[in-house]
């Protein structure tokens, strides 16, 4: 199996430019399924779960074409001739299940693996079915499968319980054709909701309130082609300055929004981290004292979830006693145990984490347990005392384009053995 074997790392310099975001790209390209007419979305990251969706696309009858150098993707599904995906396509992401409105708009029908649980929760999916039964549809659940059909969507309005991202995805897109006007309240606000509406509003869609708690939607009649360049990675562009300041170094990272990133420029501030807008990006600095801080993850625009191992990695290392609490998942701290493996002083009580600052991790032999704790754990190995393996690293490349490449041109001494 491939492994990161990384050693210590001071002072990453250079620049370093953050790809398209995952989280916004996987509910876009779902979304191409709403017109028969080409969609091209472009700055696209050749990440695993991006071959994914176009493996899931392509089994419902959609013609796309992927230029990983160009990194743009064209989608045409003029035909769909199966509105049902079976395990092995759909089963291993969970994003697969944003192709359930599309499909019920489409061909009044669909049929997905019900996304299993993970690592960091159970990941119900029952607001994505509440929103779907409130304007029609009727579904079951057996074998592993959730069934959905309709007679035709009607707008309405949902309350969600919990302003869910996906939940907020998929009524949105199911909205866009259905009879009447939606209104979502309670919605996610995450930028990768606005990048979707955005995407979906050049489509011919009416969408207003996207990045608010409150969205409206005016079912049109149908949808046409669209051009889209999708936002970048916040995630990613958090990853790194946090690699910044964990290395006491200094990079400039290219294609970020800062608006995307306030939280976690608040919180690497908090921490003695300076940061500075420049019309090229964002530039980090840190001489690597970081003092300790308290983070609670909230739904945006709180500090995101994703971000939650990645800024445990960092305090482990602060100049005294840091808290840490979950809010959005409720098993989101697997990643302690692999940083205790390296040296940190963690303590984990029900949905905090109570990190006392060390002197120093020492390297080991860690395993990533989910995308952002692999993220979290290449960190922790740039900044610890010798060599470090991090094994079932496919977890990362989940999300991260070529990950140990970009480090490297940094100055990082990672690389990847097969
Ligand atoms: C999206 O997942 C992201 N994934 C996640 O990123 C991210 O952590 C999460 O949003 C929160 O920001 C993608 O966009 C592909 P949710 P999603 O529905 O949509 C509960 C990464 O590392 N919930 O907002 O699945 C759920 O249990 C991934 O890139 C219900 O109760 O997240 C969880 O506690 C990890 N019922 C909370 O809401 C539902 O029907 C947040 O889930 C749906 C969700």
């Amino acid at each position: 199996m491939e492994r990161f074997i990384v050693q210590h790392t001071e002072k990453l310099q250079g620049t370093v430019t953050i790809s398209g975001a995952k989280n916004a790209l996987l509910p876009i390209l779902a979304a191409c399924l709403l017109t028969e007419d080409t969609c091209t979305v472009c700055d696209v990251p050749p990440l695993t779960d991006v071959l994914a969706m176009v493996e899931l696309l392509r089994g419902f009858g959609a013609e796309l074409f992927f230029d990983p150098k160009e990194q743009k993707i064209t989608v045409q599904a003029k035909r769909i001739f199966t509105t049902e995906a079976s395990d092995e396509t759909a089963g291993k992401m969970r994003a697969s299940f944003l192709t359930a409105a599309p499909l019920l708009v489409r061909m009044r029908s669909a049929k997905l693996p019900l996304p299993g649980g993970c690592q960091i929760g159970s990941r119900p999916i029952d607001l994505h079915l509440k929103g779907f039964s409130a304007m029609g549809a009727e579904n079951k659940q057996e074998h592993g499968m959730v069934e959905l059909w309709t007679k035709g969507l009607v707008g309405e309005n949902i309350y969600l319980d919990f302003p869910s991202v996906g939940a907020t995805e998929n009524i949105m897109m199911a909205a866009t054709l259905a009879k009447g006007t939606t209104v979502i309240e309670n919605a996610a606000a995450e930028p990768e909701i606005c990048d979707l509406a955005v995407f979906l509003r050049k489509m011919g869609a009416k969408i207003t309130g996207d990045g608010t708690d409150t969205v409206m939607i005016e079912g049109v009649d149908s949808l046409h082609g669209a051009v889209h360049r999708v936002m970048p990675d916040r995630i990613e562009a958090g990853t790194f300055l946090v690699a910044a300041a964990m290395t006491g170094g200094n990079i400039l990272l290219h294609n970020v929004r800062e608006e995307h990133l306030k939280p976690v420029i608040a919180k690497l501030t908090e921490c003695g981290v300076q940061m500075e807008l420049t019309k090229e990006g964002i530039r980090v600095a840190s001489k690597g004292i970081l003092a300790p801080v308290h983070i609670k993850t909230m739904p945006f625009p709180g500090f995101p979830t994703d971000m939650q191992a990645i800024f445990m990695s960092l305090v482990t290392l602060a100049k005294g006693t840091s808290v840490i609490t979950e809010t959005v998942f409720e098993n989101r701290f697997i990643h302690a145990g692999e940083l205790k493996r390296m040296g940190a002083d963690i303590t984990i009580d029900s949905r905090s984490a109570i990190i006392e600052g060390v002197e120093e991790l020492t390297g080991s032999k860690v395993r990533a347990t989910d995308l952002r704790a692999g993220a979290a754990l290449i960190l922790s190995a740039l900044a610890a005392r010798g060599e470090t393996e991090i094994s079932d690293i496919y977890h990362i490349e989940r999300g991260y384009d070529h990950i140990e490449k970009k480090l490297r041109a940094l100055g990082a001494n990672i690389y990847k053995e097969e």
